[in-house]
Order: C-alpha cells, then sequence, then structure tokens
C-alpha cells in the first residue's frame, strides 16, 4: 500500500484568461487545459434540400436533458456547410468506433471526397447514418445559441440506436486515443504548460 505522500500531486495554479498581452500563447495555454476533457468523437451528418450529404467531424457533442430528450453539438461558424447545417430540417450525431479514426480525420477537414466509399443508410430527412458506428442519434433541430465562434445547435432525439458492447474512439490530449492506452498523456500535458505533474 503506497502512503499518501507518494501519491501527493502538485496542484495547479489557477490562471487568469488575458487574451490581450500575449494572445497565441494565452490561446495556447487555455487549449491546453481544455484538452485535459476527455470526449468521444462524432460525425454531425444532415441532408440539404437539394439532396447534398453534409458531414462534420464533433467532439462538442453531449447530452442536456431527458424529458425532453436533447442532446447539442456546437458548430464553427468557419464550416463551409455551416449555414446549410442550421437549415437542415434533421440531422444526426454518428458516434465513433475505436477503428474509425481515418472516419473522424477524413470528416475533420473540408474536402469533397468526404463521403467516398462511406456506407450510409438514409434517416430522417435524408440525413446519412453511418452503417457502421457505436451509437447514433437521429434529431430535429430544437434551439439555436450564440456560442462565440460556434453556434450551440440544440437537437431534440426522435431515434436513436447504440452497440454500447464496441470500443469508443477517444479524443483526449488533442489526441485519438482508445480507452485501454496506458501512455500517461496527463504528464505530457502538464509538462507543456509547466504544472506540476
Ligand atoms: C477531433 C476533431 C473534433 C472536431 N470537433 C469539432 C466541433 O465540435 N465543431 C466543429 O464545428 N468542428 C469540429 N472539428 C472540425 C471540423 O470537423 C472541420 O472543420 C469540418 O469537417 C470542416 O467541414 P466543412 O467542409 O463543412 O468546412 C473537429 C475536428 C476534429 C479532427
Amino acid at each position: 500500500m503506497k502512503s499518501t505522500a507518494e501519491h501527493a500531486v502538485a496542484v495547479a495554479p489557477l490562471e487568469e484568461v488575458v487574451l490581450a498581452e500575449d494572445a497565441a500563447e494565452a490561446r495556447r495555454r487555455l487549449c491546453v487545459a481544455l484538452a485535459t476533457f476527455a470526449t468521444g468523437v462524432t460525425i454531425v451528418t444532415a441532408r440539404t434540400h437539394d439532396g447534398t450529404k453534409l458531414g462534420v467531424t464533433a467532439n462538442s457533442f453531449n447530452s442536456v436533458s431527458l424529458s425532453p430528450p436533447l442532446i447539442l453539438v456546437s458548430l464553427a461558424r468557419t464550416l463551409f456547410s455551416f449555414e446549410e447545417f442550421l437549415r437542415a430540417p434533421a440531422f444526426a450525431v454518428n458516434v465513433l468506433r475505436l477503428e474509425q479514426r481515418e472516419l473522424c480525420h477524413r470528416f475533420g477537414r473540408a474536402s469533397p471526397e468526404k463521403w467516398s466509399g462511406v456506407r450510409c443508410t438514409e434517416g430522417l430527412h435524408g440525413a446519412p447514418l453511418l452503417e457502421e458506428r457505436l451509437a447514433v442519434f437521429e434529431c430535429t433541430p430544437y434551439a439555436q445559441y450564440d456560442g462565440g465562434d460556434h453556434v450551440i445547435v440544440l437537437g431534440r432525439v426522435a431515434r436513436f440506436a447504440a452497440n454500447p458492447n464496441l470500443e469508443p474512439l477517444v479524443y483526449y490530449g488533442g489526441a485519438l486515443r482508445s480507452l485501454a492506452e496506458r501512455h500517461r498523456v496527463g504528464e505530457d500535458l502538464a509538462f507543456m504548460c509547466g504544472w506540476g505533474g
């Protein structure tokens, strides 16, 4: 049994968010701090009125409410597909499996090749549903809120499916990982910011 002293961890000091002074460095340190929050990875999909498939990688997905059933995702105002997503009559959040790193990269940047070879079916209002996924939540738009350089999109879940026995793809410390990974990424992050590990 280890003593308490052996488990002692230096507590990182609080930092003010002063973005005016050294904006780039302050922003980097804030990003590193935010990256300590582990998330899953999703591909948010929809279909435009003219039938074009939309898809973006998003890790800002979160559950919001059970009654009514609401989820959220934050969409960057800079997305090419931004306006079309906001206008879509439905959208789907496809939660990625560990084996779907390539899809995460592919849908994580603007490209005309996003859908090439991707097997999917049609969900509500034609929103593409990935055939392979950990879970999927089909939503109708519920509300949209200002989120700075993003817009927070709330969706009301109409249908869902999940395979909780499969392994999730995890995003942590700015990289894709598995739940089982033993690499001590926390120490890397602390080192990058000069915090006690
Ligand atoms: C791991 C990861 C997570 C991302 N999360 C988000 C997100 O939550 N919201 C967002 O707007 N963009 C996010 N992006 C960036 C978008 O996926 C990317 O800008 C988008 O695919 C570009 O789509 P466009 O062709 O419509 O511009 C993320 C990218 C990666 C690699």
